[in-house]
């Protein structure tokens, strides 16, 4: 089986909450790593943003990312920037199953108001706009996950119940 389950996706997609489901249903450890790296620094996400820079959040959160995917029977739900690098996600390896939880720039930018959790990224005149455009950026980078489910109508039970059904799928298929 799948050593761990990684999520990704643009912000709000749901991946803390539905990465919580995943793994209490699967019975496995969750790991966040944006509250890893708050942890860590001691400084919520939009501290880190504004008194280290967008560059040194990065490298924290590559570090993050890194020792996460050690992690066995896990879930993982990664920052929305994370896969955004040459390889990401072609380079984990037969042991992770990636999912990338698919969300419409108007739902994303409406929870991160409705949540209030700073999105440093999305703290703009515009955020719509803002929202749309890096999320066409960064699509070719999430569509290399092996799955990708909508999130912008389930809730996370029904969506961890779906990752389930298709992490069991490829195993079986592999
Ligand atoms: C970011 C997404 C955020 C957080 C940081 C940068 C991004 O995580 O890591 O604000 O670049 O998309 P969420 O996707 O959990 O909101």
């Amino acid at each position: 089986m799948f050593h761990r389950v990684l999520l990704v996706g643009f912000m709000g997609s749901g991946k803390t909450r539905v990465g919580r489901a995943l793994a209490q249903r699967l019975g496995w450890s969750f790991h966040d790593f944006d509250e890893e790296i708050e942890a860590r620094a001691g400084l919520s996400i939009p501290e880190i943003f504004r008194r280290h820079g967008e560059e040194f959040f990065r490298r924290m959160e590559e570090e993050v990312g890194k020792e996460a995917l050690q992690a066995r029977r896990a879930v993982l739900a990664s920052g929305g920037g994370w896969p955004v690098a040459p390889g990401r996600l072609e380079e984990l390896g037969p042991d992770t199953f990636s999912v990338w939880l698919k969300v419409t720039p108007e739902e994303a930018v409406r929870r991160a108001a409705a949540e209030g959790v700073g999105r440093p990224l999305l703290a703009v005149d515009d955020p719509l706009s803002r929202a749309r455009a890096l999320l066409a950026e960064r699509e070719p980078f999430y569509g290399k996950a092996h799955a990708a489910i909508d999130s912008t109508e389930a809730g996370p039970e029904e969506l961890a119940r779906e990752i389930e059904d298709l992490m069991n799928e490829r195993w079986n298929n592999s």
